[in-house]
């Protein structure tokens, strides 16, 4: 059953039970109200007639009833369209109105209990004539009970009343629910069409079209569930076009050195050179493409290692100076190779909590960098300093510069500003995405500044007091 219908049943049900409670608590009211006031209507009749009947009354007589009393008792009976009998303490129904008891004995309870001196009133239902009601008052001379006077009045009219309201009440009720159940369907519709929406987009992401949007016009809570789940699959989008791009980078990247290495092999097998150093040099080729792979493997595993790795940093207090003077000396054989003057300034001494392999590898890819993107001849300088609680490395070079187009990009995996001449330098554009990776995740950051032509200078900003919680 769809929510629009439960909605809209839910709400006839409750319409209908509270309708048929009103019905009856109205009916049963206007009736009890009804016989409360017929009651008292007939009890004073009766009180009259006893008394009138007392007023006649010889002492310490029977009660004998004369023609002009009989008048009077018609004339009441008509009055109050009821019958009125009198009957004497024997039982003896000394006058009836509608004549045909008179003489006769009577014994109902009324008449038992008014002679005992309770005046009293009862409702009997009497299958063919209908709702009766009874209501007796003894007739008291001398303290002494003479008899009573019996009143019965048909309670047709009334219930036929109350029963005329009952329909009217249920015809109101049908006419309402109707009503309430129309508009009640189109709120329902109204609530249920952006889930209708909802289940539209996610069937068609889940065919594959991950960057759907829904559309909600409406200004409640269905409104923010539409932008958080545009966010959504904004987001998976996105991934999914990282993902894809990844792959077909990977590939591109695996495929360049194999297709070499498969090259230089196949020109081995066809070669019927006798000078063995012609094989050597082949052989050399293949051996640096092979590195070239291991290293693209190697740097592949460890942004794999940081993706999963986020919070599993093994922090160390460590003195920065040391590890940064431990990869000058490592890097400086090839600094020397390009004639690079490359050099390290501590402004002072700085212990913090690092994870000291990641971030060892961070500082080399950038001081590496500078070094690979530096022409010979040319300087490489690192700073060690703290500002506003960020310890600073800084590595300024003075060499080919980044354009400004490329500077949003260059910590993106796989981007190099020159794919041809990165080429030569054996770059896989990696380098910086693992390094910005390992001191993001430090709650660092790393921040550049360049200039084609004059040089770049890299800012790697790790704070002093990591929020370790
Ligand atoms: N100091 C720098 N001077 C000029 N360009 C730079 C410098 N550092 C980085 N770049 C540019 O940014 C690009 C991305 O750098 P990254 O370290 O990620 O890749 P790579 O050095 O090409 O390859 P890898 O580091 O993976 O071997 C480089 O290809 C280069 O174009
Ligand atoms: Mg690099």
């Amino acid at each position: 059953m769809s929510v629009r219908w439960k909605l809209v049943s839910t709400y006839l049900l409750l319409l209908i039970i509270s309708q048929i409670i009103i019905n009856i608590f109205i009916s049963e009211t206007l009736l009890n109200l009804y016989l409360q006031e017929r009651k008292g209507e007939i009890l004073t009749k009766a009180n009259i007639v006893s008394n009138s009947i007392k007023f006649y009354l010889p002492e310490n007589k029977l009660i004998v009833l004369d023609d002009f009393l009989r008048s009077i008792i018609k004339d009441y009976s008509q009055e109050i369209d009821s019958r009125i009998l009198v009957v004497d303490n024997r039982y003896r129904v000394r006058t009836d109105s509608f004549e045909e008891f008179t003489g006769r004995t009577l014994k109902h309870t009324e008449i038992q209990k008014a002679l005992q001196g309770t005046s009293n009133a009862s409702v009997h239902n009497y299958e063919g004539i209908g709702h009766v009601m009874y209501v007796a008052v003894p007739i008291t001379l001398n303290e002494e009970i003479k008899g009573v006077t019996l009143i019965s009045s048909s309670l047709n009219t009334i219930y036929s009343k109350v029963e005329d309201i009952k329909s009217s009440l249920r015809l109101i009720g049908i006419l309402t629910t109707f009503i309430i159940g129309i508009i009640s369907y189109f709120v329902a519709d109204f609530l249920s069409k952006p889930l209708e929406k909802f289940t539209q987009a996610i069937k068609e992401m889940a065919q594959g079209k991950l960057g759907k949007k829904v559309r909600i016009t409406t200004n409640d809570e269905f409104k923010q569930l539409g932008s958080a789940f545009n966010i959504m699959s904004t987001k998976l989008d996105q991934v999914d076009k990282q993902r894809k791009d990844f792959v077909a980078n990977v590939s591109h990247e695996l495929r360049t050195p194999l297709s070499s290495i498969k090259l230089l092999s196949e020109s081995l097998i066809h070669q019927n050179e006798d000078d063995i150093s012609v094989y050597k040099d082949f052989l050399k080729n293949i051996d640096s493409e092979i590195d070239r792979l291991n290293n693209i493997i190697d740097d592949l595993l460890t942004l794999v290692d940081l993706d999963k790795a986020k919070l599993n940093l093994e922090y160390k207090t460590t003195y920065i100076n040391y590890l940064l003077e431990n990869i000058i000396s490592n890097l400086m054989p090839l600094a020397d190779k390009k004639d690079i003057d490359l050099k390290l300034i501590e402004k002072e001494k700085i212990q913090i909590k690092i994870d000291q392999n990641k971030i060892q590898q961070a500082i080399i890819n950038i001081i590496h960098n500078a070094i690979k993107y530096t022409p010979e001849g040319g300087k490489v300088e690192v700073t060690l300093y703290t500002k506003n609680r960020y310890t600073i490395i800084k590595v300024k070079d003075n060499g080919i510069g980044i354009p400004k187009e490329s500077l949003p990009n260059i910590f993106e995996r796989f981007y190099r500003v020159d794919k041809a001449r990165s080429r030569n330098t054996g770059g896989t554009g990696l380098g910086l995405s693992i390094a910005y990776q390992i001191v993001t995740l430090h709650q660092g950051a790393i921040e550049v500044e360049s200039e084609v032509g004059k040089g770049s200078t890299f800012y790697i900003k790790i704070p002093n007091d990591i929020d370790l919680s």
